[in-house]
């Protein structure tokens, strides 16, 4: 049946008790779990960085121009008009280099060092969780301060801002673009095969501030549930992921995340 009138509601769902944040119990639980926990795999997306100022893909502000990410993100996009895309990435670069890690980054940081096996995936390009100390990370989605040689594919830092459009290898002179995976291409296979183990080998998945439509990272919460992880979503909105989540904590990553780890 469904209790709790306003914050506490717990609702009982076929797949066991989803309980959603503002029940007690469902941050003891969620402690408690993480402090006995030997393996921990976190997934990250754009929710935990909003709260540092860079704004999400599909909430209110995040549009650039009336462009959508999946209008600009695309090879195709690319090849049509590499200068446009190229300034919604000047766009999205100066804006992420004044931003800091918040208290989930740091954190999700933390955990790394104290906990037995730890791996981060995150969805992020703005390196934020780099900046707040983590390591043992797969940036699935790669990184906004990479670019890669569409000639000679050579991968490097770079902290231009703005970059110079339209930017060219050092090396061979071809044009440069993003290191960033687009809509329509693939995950590096490394980063495919770190993020299986980590999912199907961890006591606890930590799902932090995505918005779960976007494949590869749409389906890994269920990969860790197929081979046993007790699965907790950190969200603003509320839980979306029928039968595969066991334990919703709704609010601002910044507020909760640091409520579920006791540094
Ligand atoms: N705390 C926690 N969650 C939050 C917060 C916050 N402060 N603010 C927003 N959220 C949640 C939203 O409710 C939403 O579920 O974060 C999620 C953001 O969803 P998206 O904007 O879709 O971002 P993300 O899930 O990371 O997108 C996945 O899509 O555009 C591509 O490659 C890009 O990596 C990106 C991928």
């Amino acid at each position: 049946g469904t209790a709790g009138v306003g914050g506490a509601a717990i609702r009982q769902r076929k797949q066991g008790l989803l309980l959603t944040m503002g029940t007690g119990s469902t941050l003891s639980l969620v402690q408690a779990k993480l402090a006995a926990a030997r393996s921990v795999t976190v997934l990250t997306g754009a929710g935990i960085s909003a709260d540092s100022g860079v704004p999400t893909f599909r909430g209110p502000d995040g549009l650039w121009r009336n462009f959508r990410a999946e209008d600009l993100a695309t090879p195709e996009a690319f090849v049509r008009d590499p200068k446009l895309v190229w300034e919604w990435y000047n766009w999205r670069r100066e804006l992420i280099a004044t931003k800091r890690p918040n208290a989930a980054h740091d954190v999700v940081a933390q955990m790394e060092r104290r906990i037995e096996r730890f791996w981060l995936i995150t969805q992020n390009v703005d390196g934020l969780h780099r900046d707040a100390g983590s390591r043992q990370l797969s940036e699935i989605h790669g990184n906004i301060w990479k670019v890669r040689c569409t000639t000679c594919r050579q991968v490097s830092d770079n902290r231009e801002v703005p970059i110079p459009i339209l930017p060219s290898c050092g090396r061979c002179a071809g044009l440069l673009r993003p290191h960033i995976v687009w809509f329509g291409e693939g995950l590096a296979e490394e980063d495919l095969q770190a993020s299986d183990a980590a999912l199907r080998n961890c006591d606890i998945c930590l799902i932090i501030g995505t918005s779960g439509l976007v494949y590869p990272a749409a389906g890994f919460a269920a990969v860790a549930k197929r081979a046993g992880a007790f699965v907790v979503e950190v969200n603003l909105d509320p839980p979306q992921r029928s039968g595969v989540v066991d334990a919703t904590l709704q609010g601002r990553a910044k507020d909760i995340v640091p409520l579920l780890f006791q540094a």
